[in-house]
This record gives structure tokens, C-alpha cells and sequence, in this order.
């Protein structure tokens, strides 16, 4: 029998583009704008659980299995399977992205290596480590059946009362620009001679798909304020916010989301300038813009029912340069409007529909997803696996910033053989605190992950066996009368109570009076060393930096807490510096490093070592190690 031959879309030996313009020569219009939505978690409607051939572009994992909440990699996986599946039923058989929110290991699922959050991976300063950290997380991204993150996020906090500074790298744009080095890790790196700015995923099924976010200026809003508006200079939106998105579309970058905020009051996602004529002209991005989470109905706070404003609302995204709606609130609504905009008022064009179609085949083609078998994937083992938690804990110890290292005489490295220690503060065993938010759940509830090291536990673990240990969140008035002759020293670790994009950081930027008390009461009485674990500088009371030996700032440093004791017992050195200048007082913000009255207390790039001399406030850079 004479064989069929394969249409040239399924041959994987013919070129991107040659594939492209033949799948889209074969679309309807409503096959077309069914890939330019990508929808949330995917509801089965039948009672066998089984999905009707799904005509969109992708699906958002969210949680993960709606029966499973945390859910283990397995089970991800046959959720991811049961979409994919469906998606290869439709007439086309176009497969799914299958994108989640890994913004710090594969965070929303159950049992698996929790990185530190990006500010604390600023303080590292090491692209290769956060090369390993992109690798590592698209390992455990693939061992659940997903194909996509929405990561990293390449803000350039300039305002420390954002609600998001712990998702940047730094405030300082060359750093961020070194931290991109994630997306090589997520997507691994083309060969030599591969096309310029095009996107790219290595085959095999080891990598996924990044997203480059949120384009642009989403950490320079006034007042720091979470989806405000960015107000400057095009200049300097280029040189200070824009500049990252260069090393990530030369990294191939194959998805960029477009931010919330607004620039110079117009919101990004209806921004055609920046989106289309910069992004895509001038800066030859080649891969698809994704909307963020509902970002086409905020464009002018659309509200449920009322459709005509959804229409202008779409209108206005999808023509500004838009390629892909994550998350629309009713897809099918969405998919309805646009054919309207299309066929009937002709608002939108159909080179429009055409251009953002073609974009998103030319990531699915590159990514390999057509022509990846789906049970192609990494056993569920490498999920926690001793290789990713030696790179989790490698990044915890280079993120540490010693701010401050004794009065007369060095405090640390502490002595793991004292007699009796004592261990204080809300944050010394909690690993939900330790984590910060997108752990599990967005806002970072205190998850149970059953996975990880508390700080009190890596204390345990590295002590000496005739060591004592005593932990008291609030240390009592009993042992604080006789601390003195009881302890050698206390370790204190406390901070800020995870917070997300859309949760008041209750703590604000400092302590609460009651954990400042606490803190000098303890260091009154026995040598305390202080262990910030916050998603930015916190508001540190002169009485309380001047009592207190020993300072460091731990960020959010994930599931590894032991990266924190083989720094502190002298097993390694400090090495972490800086990523954003810190404040001497909240009133200070927002402030900009290049104002002559800048006057922090400590320097973006101050970090003291063990090797190095230095006082509390010289803001003096730390001697090279
Ligand atoms: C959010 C965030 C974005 C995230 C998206 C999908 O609102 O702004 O960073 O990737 O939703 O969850």
C-alpha cells in the first residue's frame, strides 16, 4: 500500500519555518486564535475524567491535579499527560505548552528542591551556579510533565517597599543582566551557527520553555507600588529595565511576559511602542509575548459581563503585540471576541492573528514539543535528588551577605563544640518562612512540604554530640534571667512572613517592636548572632545593630537550610554580597544609588568575609577572598 506521506508540519527533519507556514496554512481562524489562549488548570466535564480534544495553545498547571493539593511529580505528570493527550485529539493535533510558576525549583509541587529566591541568588553573583539552578529546575519541571516556566522574572528593583523585590536579582541592572545565565540552564544552549535571536530548547526532554518577565519596568513603578507606573525617560527605561531582555533574547529567550504596570501611565499590555516596536523591531525578539495572568482585562479594569469593554480590552492587547492570553477569565469568551474583532468590526487584522500564530508554532517547534513522545521525561527520582540539593545548597551558602562580623574580634565562625547554644526566633524552624512565597502556594503559606532542613535542624546536624541545643521561639524571662551562664551564644533567626504579589508584606520592611525587644534582650545577655530571613533589607534599630555580634543576611533561602550552617561553623566562607543598597531607615525610600545624598547604611556590593576587615556601615566593599 502506497505510504501516506507526513505532512511536512509533522516532519521533524524539515526547517521551523517550513513547518510553521504549512501548519498555518492548514488553520481556521478559530484554530488560529485557540492557540493564542493559554487557560488555566483544565477541568475534565465527563465523568470518565477523559478531556474533549482541547483546541488552545497551552494550559496553566497552577497547583497541579485539582484531586491532589500539594500533589507529588506523579501525579503532575498525569495531569500533564491527560491535557497533552487531548490536545493531540484536535484536528490538527497541535500539543500543549504546559507552563507553572517555577520561579524557585518547581516550587508548586510537593517534595521538591526549593532554590533560594532571586534576591539572594543576586547576592551570589555566580551565573554559572544559577545556570545549574535553571538546569536542575527544568529537570524537575520535566519529571512532572510540564514544559514551560514563567521564569525568571528580569526585574531591576529600584524601590524596596515592592511587594515583588525578592523576585528580582538586584537593583543593580548589570547583575541582572549576569543572572539571566538561568535561561541557558532552562533551555540549555543551541549549537554553534544556530539562528541569531530565534527562539531555542535542547531536545531530549531534559529542558523546558522560559519566560522572560514582566517586560518592562515592573520593579521601577513609583512607590514601588505592585502593577504602578513605571515614570521616566525612555533612556533610562532602556539602560536601567529594558538591558535584560538583550541577554535573554541573545539566550534565545523563547517567551516574554508583558508586566502588569504601566509606563509613563499607559499599561504595558496595550503598549505598542514597547511591545511591537521595540521588542520585536528593534530588539528582533523572535519568540511569542505572553499576557500575565489576566493582564488583557486589566488593561482598563475590566470587570466580568461588561463585554464591550472585554472587546476593547482585546483589541487593544492583541494589536499592541500580544501573542498568547494566559489565563483568560472565560476562554471561550475570549476566543469568541476576537473572531468578532477579526471577521466582523475588523479591528484586529488577520496579519495580526497570523503574525502572533506563527510565533507561538515557532516556539513549539523549537522547543521540540511536536516531536517529543509525552512519556519522554526524567524519572520522577531526579525530583530532590542529592545533585539538585547540593546545588540548592551551594546556592544558600554563596547568597549569605555577613553584614556583621564582631565588635573588638571576630564573632564568627562559631565554635560547633561549645557547650550549650541557644536557638531563637520564628524563623529558625519553619520551613514555610524559609521558602517565602510561590512555595506551593503563591502567597507561601506556611506549606507543609515535608521536605527540607530548618535552620534549628542544620544547627543539630552540625553541632558537636556533647553540644546543647535549646530552641525557644521567644525565649522566656526564666531563660533569659540565666542566659548568661547558661549559653555560649544564641542564634537568632527571624524576619518577614512570606508575601506575594498580591499580599500586604504585613511586616513592611522592618521587625515588629516585640521581635526587636527580643532580639536585644537575648544579645544583652549572651552573644547573639542575628539571621535575617526576609525578600529584602529590613528597617535593622541602631540599639539592635549595635548589640547584636554577629549580622547576616539570609534572603529566602528554600529547603536547605544547612547551606546557612556550613557557613556559619566556618566550613565555608562568606562570599555573598549585596544585590541592593541597604536603607538605614524605611524613610529613606525609595532611594537611588546614584543621588549624591544616597546614604545607605550598607552599599549594594558590601559583604564582609572572613578574610576581610570592614565595620558595620563603612559600606566599604568586601576585600576580595
Ligand atoms: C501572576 C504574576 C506572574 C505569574 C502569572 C502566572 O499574576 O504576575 O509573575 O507568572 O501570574 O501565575
Amino acid at each position: 500500500m502506497e505510504e501516506v506521506p507526513i505532512p511536512p508540519y509533522k516532519n521533524p527533519n524539515e526547517s521551523i519555518e517550513v513547518r510553521v507556514e504549512d501548519l498555518i496554512s492548514r488553520m481556521t481562524l478559530e484554530e488560529k486564535i485557540g492557540q493564542m489562549t493559554m487557560m488555566g488548570r483544565v477541568k475534565s466535564k465527563r465523568s470518565d475524567g477523559s478531556i474533549d480534544p482541547l483546541i488552545v495553545g497551552g494550559a496553566n498547571g497552577g497547583r497541579g491535579p485539582y484531586e491532589y493539593d500539594p500533589a507529588p511529580v506523579e501525579k503532575w505528570a498525569e495531569m500533564a499527560d491527560k491535557w497533552q493527550e487531548a490536545a493531540l485529539k484536535s484536528r490538527l493535533g497541535i500539543p500543549l505548552m504546559l507552563g507553572v510558576d517555577a520561579v524557585h525549583g518547581h516550587n508548586n509541587a510537593y517534595r521538591t528542591t526549593i532554590f533560594p529566591h532571586n534576591i539572594g541568588l543576586g547576592a551570589t553573583g555566580d551565573e554559572d551556579l544559577i545556570r545549574r539552578i535553571g538546569e536542575a529546575t527544568a529537570m524537575e519541571l520535566r519529571a512532572a510533565g510540564l514544559n514551560y516556566t514563567f521564569a525568571p522574572c528580569v526585574a531591576v528593583v529600584k524601590d524596596l517597599r515592592w511587594n515583588r523585590c525578592y523576585e528580582s536579582y538586584s537593583e543593580d541592572t548589570e547583575i541582572v543582566r549576569r543572572m539571566t545565565s538561568i535561561i541557558a540552564g532552562l533551555q540549555g544552549s543551541p549549537p554553534d551557527g544556530y539562528e541569531d535571536k530565534y527562539p531555542f530548547v535542547a531536545r531530549g526532554g531534559n529542558n523546558v520553555i522560559a519566560c522572560a518577565k514582566h517586560f518592562v519596568g515592573d520593579g521601577g513603578t513609583e512607590g514601588g507600588i505592585t502593577e504602578g507606573d513605571t515614570k521616566m525617560e525612555y533612556e533610562r527605561l532602556e539602560r536601567d529595565h529594558i538591558a535584560p531582555y538583550l541577554d535573554c533574547i541573545s539566550q534565545k529567550v523563547c517567551t516574554i511576559m508583558a508586566s502588569f504596570s504601566s509606563y509613563n501611565g499607559q499599561k504595558m499590555h496595550s503598549h505598542k511602542f514597547l511591545l511591537t516596536d521595540v521588542l520585536k523591531g528593534k530588539l528582533q525578539f523572535k519568540g511569542l509575548i505572553i499576557s500575565d495572568w489576566r493582564g488583557v482585562e486589566k488593561i482598563n479594569q475590566w470587570k466580568e459581563g461588561d463585554d464591550a469593554d472585554y472587546y476593547i480590552c482585546a483589541a487593544l492587547a492583541i494589536n499592541a503585540g500580544i501573542d498568547m492570553v494566559l489565563g483568560p477569565p472565560d476562554p471561550e469568551n475570549f476566543q469568541r471576541a476576537l473572531v468578532s474583532l477579526v471577521e466582523e468590526s475588523k479591528v484586529v487584522p488577520v496579519s495580526r492573528i497570523d503574525d502572533a500564530v506563527k510565533r507561538i508554532l515557532r516556539v513549539k517547534f523549537a522547543a521540540g514539543i511536536f516531536d517529543l513522545p509525552i512519556s519522554k521525561r526524567p524519572s520522577p527520582d531526579v525530583v530532590y535528588c542529592e545533585m539538585h540539593r547540593e546545588i540548592a545548597r551551594e546556592s544558600v551558602r554563596k547568597s549569605l551577605v555577613l553584614l556583621k562580623n564582631g565588635k573588638s574580634k571576630p564573632f564568627l565562625p562559631l565554635d560547633k563544640n561549645a557547650r550549650k547554644i541557644l536557638v531563637a526566633g520564628n524563623h529558625a524552624n519553619n520551613l514555610g518562612y524559609q521558602c517565602g512565597a510561590w512555595s506551593i502556594y503563591r502567597n507561601g503559606e506556611n506549606a507543609d512540604r515535608k521536605n527540607g532542613i530548618t535552620i534549628l535542624e542544620a544547627i543539630k546536624e552540625a553541632v558537636g554530640h556533647d553540644t546543647e541545643v535549646e530552641f525557644e521561639i521567644y525565649p522566656s524571662s526564666n531563660t533569659l534571667s540565666s542566659a548568661k551562664d547558661q549559653f555560649e551564644y544564641a542564634i537568632v533567626a527571624v524576619g518577614e512572613r512570606p508575601y506575594a504579589e498580591y499580599l500586604p508584606s504585613e511586616t513592611g520592611p522592618f521587625l515588629q517592636p516585640n521581635i526587636v525587644d527580643m532580639i536585644c534582650s537575648v544579645a544583652d545577655k549572651v552573644p547573639t548572632l542575628l539571621i535575617l530571613i526576609s525578600g529584602r533589607p529590613i528597617e535593622l534599630k541602631g540599639e539592635m545593630l549595635e548589640k547584636v555580634e554577629g549580622l547576616i543576611a539570609a534572603w529566602l533561602p528554600g529547603t536547605e537550610g544547612n547551606g546557612i550552617t556550613d557557613v556559619i561553623f566556618g566550613d565555608y566562607d562568606f562570599v555573598g554580597k549585596l544585590p541592593v543598597a541597604w536603607f538605614k531607615s524605611v524613610d529613606q525610600l525609595s532611594m537611588d544609588h546614584e543621588a549624591r545624598t544616597h546614604d545607605p547604611l550598607f552599599q549594594v556590593g558590601f559583604g564582609l568575609g572572613y578574610g576581610s576587615e570592614g565595620e558595620v556601615g563603612t559600606g566599604s566593599p568586601r576585600l576580595p577572598i
